[in-house]
C-alpha cells in the first residue's frame, strides 16, 4: 500500500499541465470519486490497525497535494485572465463603483453632534439597558411618581429593577457621577418605550441629550444655546418657549423653532401653526444635582433633549416612521451626505 502511494505521489507531482484540458483529465484521473487516490480510501479499509496512523496520514498528504497542484493552476488562470481583461482596452470608461449612502438617522445625528461640536461639547454615551436608578430616581422620579408613566417602560422580566433605557436623560446622571463641572456634553443613543407601532410611533427611536453645567449658568444661556443651534440646523434663529413639566428640570419647557408657512409642504410640516416643536428642555432640577453629588448651591445648568427620529421625518419629508427600520434598500438609496 504504501510503495503504491509512493507511486502515485510521485506521478502526481510529476504531472505537468499545458491547458485546462490537462487538469480536468487529472482531476479525473486522480481526484473523482472513482479516481485512484478514492480507490487507495477504499483500499485503507483493509489495513490493519497498526498501520493505519502512518499511511492514513500519507493518504491524506497525497490527496491534498493533488487538490492543491489544480487548485494552484486554476488561479493562476483566473489571475492571468483577469489581468488580460484589464489591459484588454484602456480607453474603455471605468467600472462605475456603486456608492453606500448614509441612513437619514445617522445624517441628522452626525449633524447636531457637529453643531454641538463647534462650540465646545463632548461627545458621551451610556448603555441601553439600564437600571432604575439611572433612568428614573436620580432624575427625580422616585418609585411611584406618577410621571414614570409618561414613559411606557420595557421591563427586563427577571429583574424589574433592569430595564430598556427610556430616554437619553440616563447618560447625563451617569455623566454627572463621573465628571466635574463644568461640564457640557451631548449623549447621542437609542431608546425604547413599549408602544404600539404605527406611522407616527415605534418601539424605539433615536435621542440627544444636551447637558451643560457651570457656574452662573442661566435660562438666557440656554436660550442662546438653542438660538444658535435652531439657526445653523434649520437656518431658523426664531424660537419659543413654552412652559412645560419634566420632573428633572425646574422650570421646563417646549422648544418650537418658527418655521414659516410659505407653501404647502410648511403647512404641512407645521399642521397649519409655522411653528415647529423640536425638543423638552429647562434648568437642572437641583435634586438630580443632588443625586449625582455635584454642588447645588455652586452649580446650576442647562438640560435638553430631542428626537432624532422626529427630525429626520421632518427634514425629509417622510411620513412613516416604519421606514426608518424596515431597511428596504429602494428607501435608503435616496439619502446622500457628506457626513
Ligand atoms: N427625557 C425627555 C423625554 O424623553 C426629554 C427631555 C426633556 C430631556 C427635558 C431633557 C430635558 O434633558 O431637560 O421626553
Amino acid at each position: 500500500m504504501k510503495q503504491k502511494i509512493k507511486k502515485l505521489s510521485n506521478e502526481v507531482n510529476a504531472f505537468k499541465f499545458e491547458s485546462s484540458d490537462d487538469v480536468e483529465n487529472f482531476r479525473i484521473k486522480y481526484l473523482s470519486k472513482k479516481g485512484l487516490i478514492n480507490s487507495c480510501f477504499d483500499d485503507f479499509k483493509s489495513v490493519s490497525p497498526k498501520d493505519k496512523k502512518e499511511i492514513g496520514k500519507l493518504l491524506n498528504q497525497l490527496k491534498i497535494s493533488a487538490q492543491k497542484k489544480v487548485e494552484g493552476y486554476n488561479s493562476k488562470e483566473t489571475n492571468t485572465k483577469n489581468h488580460k481583461k484589464t489591459i484588454n482596452d484602456i480607453t474603455k470608461p471605468g467600472e462605475i463603483i456603486s456608492e453606500g449612502s448614509r441612513h437619514p438617522i445617522s445624517i441628522v445625528r452626525n449633524r447636531i453632534v457637529e453643531i454641538f461640536s463647534n462650540i465646545g461639547f463632548t461627545i458621551s454615551e451610556g448603555p441601553e439597558i439600564e437600571d432604575d436608578w439611572h433612568n428614573f430616581t436620580a432624575l427625580n422620579l422616585p418609585e411611584h411618581h406618577p410621571a414614570r408613566d409618561m414613559q411606557d417602560t420595557f421591563f427586563i422580566e427577571k429583574n424589574p429593577d433592569y430595564l430598556l433605557r427610556t430616554h437619553t436623560s440616563s447618560v447625563q446622571v451617569r455623566f454627572m457621577e463621573n465628571n466635574n463641572p463644568p461640564i457640557r456634553t451631548i449623549s447621542p443613543g437609542r431608546v425604547y418605550r413599549n408602544e404600539a407601532i404605527s406611522a407616527r410611533s415605534h418601539c424605539f427611536f433615536h435621542q440627544i441629550e444636551g447637558l451643560c453645567i457651570d457656574e452662573d449658568i442661566s435660562f438666557a444661556d440656554l436660550k442662546q444655546t438653542l438660538e444658535y443651534f435652531t439657526t445653523e440646523l434649520f437656518g431658523k434663529s426664531e424660537i419659543r418657549f413654552r412652559p412645560s413639566y419634566f420632573p428633572f428640570t425646574e422650570p421646563s419647557a417646549e422648544v418650537d423653532v418658527y418655521w414659516g408657512l410659505n407653501n404647502e409642504t410648511d403647512h404641512k410640516m407645521t399642521k397649519g401653526t409655522g411653528w415647529l416643536e423640536i425638543m423638552g428642555c429647562g434648568m437642572v432640577d437641583p435634586n438630580v444635582l443632588k443625586n449625582c453629588n455635584i454642588d447645588h448651591e455652586k452649580y446650576t445648568g442647562f438640560a435638553f433633549g430631542l428626537g432624532i427620529d422626529r427630525i429626520a421625518l421632518l427634514l425629509h419629508q417622510i411620513d412613516d416612521i416604519r421606514l426608518l427600520s424596515e431597511n428596504d434598500i429602494r428607501f435608503l438609496k435616496q439619502f446622500r451626505s457628506s457626513f
